[in-house]
């Protein structure tokens, strides 16, 4: 997407020689004994009158109320309270909090602020978002968000859960042996920022609230955060000898070209657009400047210039990350909390804001007023969550609604959304329940609980794997095939071997998990672990009846080799695909359900197996441009000036070459319909994908760039059209080497689809100064 490569951000590592020790304390966890802060029962217990504070006068603005709860605390007490394990304030009434809680793909205990108990055994756990994204709906992240905050509330009302989340991750994916791709939506920054935009909406936007006059006003249903900022794609990455290649040593060198196309975007719609509470600032350093004490990143362009209504939070122990192992600028302890307060970090993730913050205070290094406003930041947030008052929209939750029917059934939903499906020859999928009756399971990820879910998992309300789910449409003779995914010895491929040569179809359920890819651990190469391509291939070789490869994996694994085989019928992609993924998988392995064209992953930057995009159906798509415009006319803004671009030689170049995009009026101003004709015999659903290309011989343009992506269902033989409403600003810009974002004139092209039945038609971008 990128003029940059994949691989790029690998050669440039900086190397050190400690890892730093990050130890989460766990202080504060639930079960809460408030439902809210000031009810006057409460404080009644706590012999003291709520009348008497003014932080719980709910007739005053929230910023008041805040400064007011401010002002009553003393400066040690303002300390501690900066940290994300707060203990309570008798005094005041305010009880203890831990604003660490995650929710990446439901509720979670990671983190200690919410927890699971007697009374709320489980949680839904949805697919990972590398799963979900391949889904390509918004309106499906949109009610993945909707029902984990559901679920979030109702754990709150049980004492359970806290208010604020630290989900979702909306790193752009670089490299496809990073560790935390499962975590993400992948490798395009448009749809990484659509899925954060739908995602954060879900989870925080009270129904019929999403908008108000005053956004720090706005009530929220939980808070959510989009992490890690910025330019965070490694974990831990071929550590060898003294060469520490890992996440707190990682100094990622990026163009600010490169900066404001790809890896800011996301996180500039989720703030601009999803209106997120919070966003986090990573380990890494970005052009040799640790991000939680860039003034630039956080106070500029945050706060000032996207305009955050919440608050900026560190990732857990970042502080103390660049304090004693990137040893930033060799700073005492308060030099360096002084410099990242007043960069615009408002929380720490750890306690070195509680431990050197009081005496930078004392000694002037920062003003007690700078706290003041980190302070008045986080309490605003929590003023809009109802922490003080109650949420009288969700306050009737109760755990009856955690894991419901409806909840579980959306958890499958997304499952089968999101499976791919990657070769089919000779249709030999979907199975049939009655050519297929007694069917061979195998592979190590066949029937293991653990790798459906990932991680920043909570405990799920059940699980259903692969050999549970196909259960359902056959009968199921089921070998491991390998101890584990490592797969380290031949000793359990016989047993598997021999349960394919007697079946009517043969499943293998192979890949990655956690012990490959995962936070802190990031792979070196793309193959399947161990033993697991020998399972593979002597199962394929001995099997009777068709053979279907299943892959659960988030970064690429090469495949090339059954990709080609003859042996194996079928491959699927189901990433990690959350608690229901075997329902999910059974359903499109027989055919109930039937999956779309999807999403996969890149793989190397030289030859790819799938590119992205791809993805088969058990019918066929084509697609026709219908709508009629073909070009914008567009007059710069008075006193505004065409920007220069760079062209190669054999380039037309314009008069005007191109116009920055605050220099134009910018409303919606492209339609493109696409007729979607369903070509096959069987119903289906087809994500249709936009892409844009500027015009011709523009160094360092992208090839293309996502521009718009529509989920849509058309019946066998039926047509559908699909709109979609554009901003030539947002559509056709591209981001100078300067990092301005400027609009081209000239001959750009759409294209629908990709491969073999896309459909490009030319666009033209006419400007006058
Ligand atoms: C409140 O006061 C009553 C009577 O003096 C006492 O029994 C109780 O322990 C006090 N409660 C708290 C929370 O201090
Ligand atoms: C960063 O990359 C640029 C070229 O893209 C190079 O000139 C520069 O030396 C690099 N800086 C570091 C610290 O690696
Ligand atoms: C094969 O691997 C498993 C698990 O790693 C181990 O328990 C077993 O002893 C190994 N068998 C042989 C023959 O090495
Ligand atoms: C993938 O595997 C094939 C063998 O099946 C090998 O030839 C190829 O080099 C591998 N590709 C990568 C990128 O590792
Ligand atoms: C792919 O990346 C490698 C390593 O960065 C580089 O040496 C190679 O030239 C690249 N290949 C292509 C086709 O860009
Ligand atoms: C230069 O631009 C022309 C189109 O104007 C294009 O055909 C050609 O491939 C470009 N050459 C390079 C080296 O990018
Ligand atoms: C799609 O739009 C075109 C142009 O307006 C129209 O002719 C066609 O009938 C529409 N197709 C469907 C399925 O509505």
């Amino acid at each position: 997407m990128a003029p940059c490569s994949p691989l790029s951000i690998l050669l440039f590592l900086s190397v050190a020689a400690t890892i730093a020790a990050v130890s989460y304390a766990d202080d504060f966890p639930p079960p809460y004994d408030f439902k809210h802060v000031c009810d006057p029962n409460r404080y009644k217990k706590l012999n003291l009158s709520v009348a008497k504070f003014a932080f719980c006068d709910k007739s005053l603005p929230y910023r008041a109320r805040a400064k007011n709860l401010v002002d009553s605390l003393t400066l040690q007490e303002k300390v501690t309270l900066l940290g994300n394990q707060n203990a309570d304030v008798q005094r005041l009434g305010l009880p203890r909090y831990n604003w660490w809680s995650e929710a990446l793909h439901g509720v979670s205990n990671f983190g200690g602020g919410s927890r699971f108990g007697k009374n709320v055994p489980g949680a839904t756990s949805f697919p990972l978002p590398i799963t979900s994204a391949a889904a390509f709906n918004e309106q499906l992240w949109k009610a993945i968000g909707q029902t984990i905050s559901t679920e979030a509330r109702a754990m709150h009302n049980a004492g359970m859960a806290g208010l604020t989340f630290w989900s979702p991750n909306i790193n752009v994916v670089r490299d496809p042996r990073w560790g935390r791709i499962l975590e993400t939506p992948g490798e395009d920054p448009f749809i990484v920022g659509r899925y954060a935009v739908n995602f954060v909406r879900g989870m925080q936007d009270v129904v019929g609230q999403e908008t108000a006059e005053d956004p720090n006003t706005r009530p929220l249903k939980v808070s959510a955060c989009c992490k890690h900022y910025a330019a965070y794609d490694l974990d831990n990455w071929a550590t060898t000898g003294s060469a520490v290649v890992d996440r707190v040593h990682f100094n990622a060198n990026v163009t600010e070209q490169d900066m404001v196309e790809t890896f800011l975007r996301p996180f500039e719609m989720c703030v601009k657009e999803g209106d997120v509470s919070s966003v986090m600032c990573s380990y890494n350093q970005v052009n040799a400047i640790p991000t939680c004490v860039d003034a630039r990143l956080l106070r500029g362009t945050i706060r000032n210039d996207w305009e955050l209504h919440g608050y900026i939070v560190s990732d857990c122990d970042s502080i103390d990350v660049l304090l004693n192992t990137q040893k930033f600028l060799d700073d005492t302890p308060e030099d360096a909390v002084a410099q990242v307060l007043r960069a615009g970090l408002d929380l720490d993730c750890g306690d070195t804001y509680t431990k050197y913050l009081e005496s930078a205070t004392v000694r002037g290094l920062v003003k007690q007023s700078e706290l003041d406003q980190a302070l008045i930041n986080n309490y605003v947030v929590l003023l809009r969550l109802g922490f003080f008052d109650g949420q009288p929209a969700y306050d009737k939750l109760t755990v009856s609604d955690v894991c419901s029917k409806q909840h579980l059934d959306l958890a499958t939903d997304a499952a089968r959304q999101g499976i791919v499906l990657l070769k089919n020859s000779n249709g030999a999928l979907p199975l049939s329940t009655k050519r297929h009756k007694n069917i061979a399971v195998v592979g190590p990820n066949s029937a293991d609980n653990s790798v459906q879910i990932g991680n920043y998992a909570g405990v799920p309300c059940k699980y259903v794997t692969a050999v549970d789910g196909l259960r359902r449409y056959a009968s199921v003779d089921h070998k491991i095939g390998c101890a584990d995914v490592r797969c380290q010895n031949e000793t359990f491929i016989f047993p598997a071997v021999r349960s394919a040569r007697n079946a009517d179809a043969t499943v293998i359920v192979a890949g990655l998990n956690l012990d490959i890819e995962r936070e802190d651990h990031d792979r070196t190469d793309l193959e399947l672990p161990g033993y697991q391509n020998q399972l593979i291939r002597q199962v394929a070789d001995a099997s009777k009846g068709p053979v279907v490869l299943v892959i659960f994996s988030a970064g690429g694994v090469n495949v090339t080799e059954f990709d080609v085989s003859d042996k194996i019928s079928a491959i699927v992609w189901a990433g990690y695909p959350g608690e229901k993924g075997g329902d999910a998988l059974a359903d499109v392995l027989y055919g109930s359900y039937n999956p779309g064209r999807i999403q996969t992953y890149k793989f190397y930057n030289g030859t790819t197996i799938y590119p992205f995009g791809y993805g088969l159906s058990y019918t066929t798509f084509s697609y026709s441009v219908v709508s009629t415009q073909r070009y914008v006319d567009k007059k710069l803004a008075p006193n505004s000036h065409c920007t220069l671009l760079r062209y190669n030689q054999s380039a037309y170049v314009p008069p005007c070459h191109a116009a920055r995009v605050e220099d134009l009026d910018c409303a919606d101003d492209i339609s493109v319909t696409v007729e979607v004709k369903n070509t096959g015999n069987l119903d289906g659903s087809d994500a249709v994908i936009l892409y844009s290309q500027a015009p011709d011989g523009i160094l360092g343009a992208p090839i293309k760039q996502v521009v718009g992506f529509q989920r849509v269902l058309v019946e066998a033989g039926k047509s559908s059209n699909v709109t979609f409403s554009l901003s030539s600003c947002k559509s056709l810009s591209i981001v100078t080497d300067s990092a301005y974002v400027a609009v081209p004139s000239g001959r750009h092209t759409f294209i629908v689809g990709s491969g073999d039945n896309a459909v490009p038609f030319a666009f033209q971008v006419y400007l006058r100064d």
